[in-house]
């Protein structure tokens, strides 16, 4: 018999770079989920574009329609529950998301990040690395929660910052290693060695101390 394969849906607000190293990872049988949903608050991203192209149903809700942010959010996870999706991916979904609204999701909800959490939550993370002299920069995939940026971190890509860097080609030697990042990370919760106790992230049964570490042979845990 064989088992169903967990059910994944992804947010994205832009061009949808990391949900394509998602599709990627799945189609080379790296990362065994379904993708039952795309959606975005924007009806121009390419991520959109990416999902139609991979035969999978998008959503595009305009947040001018609704009162508040509250009551979008509200029906944005309506519909992503109404898909069947039992995990949630925020791939580039550059958006505030109500503290109340998503509690449901608390534990089954990631997001990437491109920073050293929990440094630089928020935006312009490259640039405030390189404003701030760090030798080194990073990405990070942690547990959605209430705190914007703040929920706890399942693992980190790490690089280090070279003379000269700007903010541009930081972003593009980041995005790589998010590539990486964020599809080894779901491979985990999907095989559920990556589980959430409802306050932190567990690892094959132990409390994770620390993120995971993105190496060359994957994600392992920090020294
Ligand atoms: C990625 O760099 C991701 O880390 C970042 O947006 C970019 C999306 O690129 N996310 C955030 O800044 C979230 N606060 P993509 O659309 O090509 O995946």
């Amino acid at each position: 018999m064989t088992m169903p394969l967990p059910r994944v849906a992804v947010l994205a607000s832009g061009r949808g770079s990391n949900l394509a190293a998602l599709l990627d990872a799945r189609e080379r049988g790296e990362l065994p989920v379904e993708f039952v949903l795309v959606g975005s608050d924007k009806a121009s991203a390419g991520a959109l574009r990416l999902a139609e192209a991979a035969n999978i149903p998008t959503l595009a809700l305009d947040p001018r329609s609704y009162p508040d942010r509250r009551a979008f959010d509200l029906d944005l996870f309506a519909r992503i529950s109404a898909s069947g999706a039992e995990w949630l991916v925020l791939a580039g979904f550059m958006r505030i998301l109500d503290g109340e609204a998503l509690t449901p999701w608390v534990g089954r909800m990631i997001n990437i990040h491109p920073s050293l959490l929990p440094k630089y939550r928020g935006l312009h993370t490259h640039r405030r690395a390189l404003e701030a002299g760090d030798h080194e920069h990073g990405a990070s995939v942690h547990f959605v929660t209430a705190e914007l940026d703040g929920g706890p971190v399942i693992a980190q890509a790490r690089l280090a910052i070279a003379a000269g860097d700007d903010e541009h080609q930081l972003a593009q030697r980041l995005l790589p290693l998010e590539h990486r990042l964020l599809p080894a990370v779901l491979g985990l919760l999907a095989s559920q060695r990556l589980q959430w106790d409802g306050h932190a992230a567990r690892f094959d049964g132990q409390l994770l101390q620390k993120p995971l570490a993105l190496g060359d042979e994957g994600l392992r845990l920090a020294e």
